[in-house]
């Protein structure tokens, strides 16, 4: 109302890639806010989101819409679209971007490695070309643990090596982009950057309204396990079953994504405190690892159904193990993840046995 008044612009965030998986649960976790203040801005180019015929929006944006009875402004903008995204800039006042758009498939990345330099590192110098020429230097990048490549030792805090040993295409578009950020922040001390290294995110909003939507057959053990349990795919292939691990199958942190999306609102109060600036990378994890076996059990039981499974050979570059230390992001951002493994698959099964085919009818 204020803004309409004096016919000025609401302070506005935004978020690139905020109609997918983790973008749209930090939508919804920002919106929820009681007391929340910004306009959400959401640029995607629904290359990996869904949006129904006639629509305008993507259906996971107009569920948290009509969830939480605000409005999302979106654009269908490619962030290597420079003009697009300044136009979009030039619309609203921007004081904090939130990184998610980029492609993630690691398989995909080692057969075209290129597409994946283009959105993933292309993609995110024209965002900071135009954040630049508007003057917004606050940001949250969407990481992830993959940049730490083989653990030297665990947990993984932030003062692991990055960069060594890493085994996709994709990795390396993470790590060459915290490269390229740590190079911004000692050009100018204007830039504020907050890089979230993510672990393995699960789950799915309580509601069972939004969730994780992977097109074709997932690459990721929580999607998969999920649509055998629905029955639209038949058994899990356990990719190795002796790891020195507790049963022999891979560990992993596995973190609900409501937690993380949380991890992202406190984040953004770390701008206004005194003295911050540079680049700050942080885990978001939980700090604690399952196997893939104890992941089976856990879902069979939220879910009431068996899970079938067959002992398959390891999948070429996977770990045998990794868990955060998270440790920064309590001290940091007074943040902590509470959902239990129980609470991740009991979300996921809400999701995928309401949204059997994911946003589409
Ligand atoms: P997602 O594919 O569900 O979401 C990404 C969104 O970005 C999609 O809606 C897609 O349409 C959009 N997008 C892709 N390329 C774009 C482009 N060039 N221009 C505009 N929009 C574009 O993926 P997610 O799981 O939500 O991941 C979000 C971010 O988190 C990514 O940067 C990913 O690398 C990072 N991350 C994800 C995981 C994970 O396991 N999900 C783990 C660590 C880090
Ligand atoms: C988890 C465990 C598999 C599928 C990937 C990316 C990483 C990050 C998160 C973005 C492993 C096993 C899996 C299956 C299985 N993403 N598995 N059968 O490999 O830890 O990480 O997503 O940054 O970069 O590499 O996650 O869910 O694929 O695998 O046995 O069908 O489940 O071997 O032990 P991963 P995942």
């Amino acid at each position: 109302m204020f803004y309409v008044l004096f016919n000025c612009k609401m302070p506005a965030i935004l978020v690139t890639g905020g109609a997918g998986y983790v973008g749209s649960h930090t939508v919804m976790a920002m919106l929820e806010k009681s007391d929340f203040e910004y306009e959400i801005v959401v640029v995607d180019n629904l290359s990996n989101a869904y949006r129904a015929k006639g629509e305008k929006k993507p259906v996971a944006l107009l569920r948290i819409e009509e969830m939480t009875g605000k409005t999302i402004q979106f654009y269908e903008v490619d962030i290597r679209d420079k003009q697009g995204l300044s136009n979009v800039f030039g619309k609203h006042d921007v004081q904090c971007v939130i990184h998610f758009a980029a492609l993630k498939a690691v398989g995909e990345s080692v057969e075209k490695p290129l597409e994946y330099c283009q959105a993933n590192i292309t993609g995110t110098c024209t965002l900071f070309e135009v954040m630049r020429d508007h003057s917004v230097y606050n940001l949250i990048y969407s990481s992830s643990c993959t940049v730490y490549g083989e653990p030297e030792k665990l947990p993984l805090d932030e003062n692991h090596p990055t960069g060594r040993g890493i085994s996709s295409p994709y990795g390396r578009t993470k790590y060459f982009c915290e490269e390229i950020m740590k190079d911004l922040c000692a050009s100018d001390p204007k830039w504020k950057i907050i890089s979230l290294r993510y672990f393995n995110p699960v789950g799915a909003h309580p509601s069972g309204r939004i969730g994780e939507d992977p097109n074709g057959i997932p690459n990721n053990l929580m999607p998969f396990i999920a649509q055998v349990a629905v029955g639209r795919l038949p058994e899990l292939k356990v990719f190795g079953t002796d790891y020195p691990t507790i049963d022999g199958t891979g560990v992993r942190d596995y973190i609900h994504v409501v937690d993380l999306a949380d991890g992202h609102v406190k984040a953004l109060q770390l701008f206004h405190r005194n003295g911050f600036s540079g680049f700050c990378p942080i885990n978001l994890g939980t700090g604690t690892g399952y196997s893939v076996y104890q992941v089976i059990s856990a879902f069979e039981k939220a879910s009431n159904r068996p899970i079938p499974f067959v002992p398959s050979p390891r999948r070429a570059g996977d770990l045998a193990a990794n868990w955060a230390e998270p440790a920064a992001a309590s001290q940091l951002l007074a943040w902590n993840a509470t959902r239990s493994l129980a609470q991740m698959c009991g979300d996921v099964w809400r999701w995928q046995s309401g949204n059997p085919n994911g946003y589409r009818e």
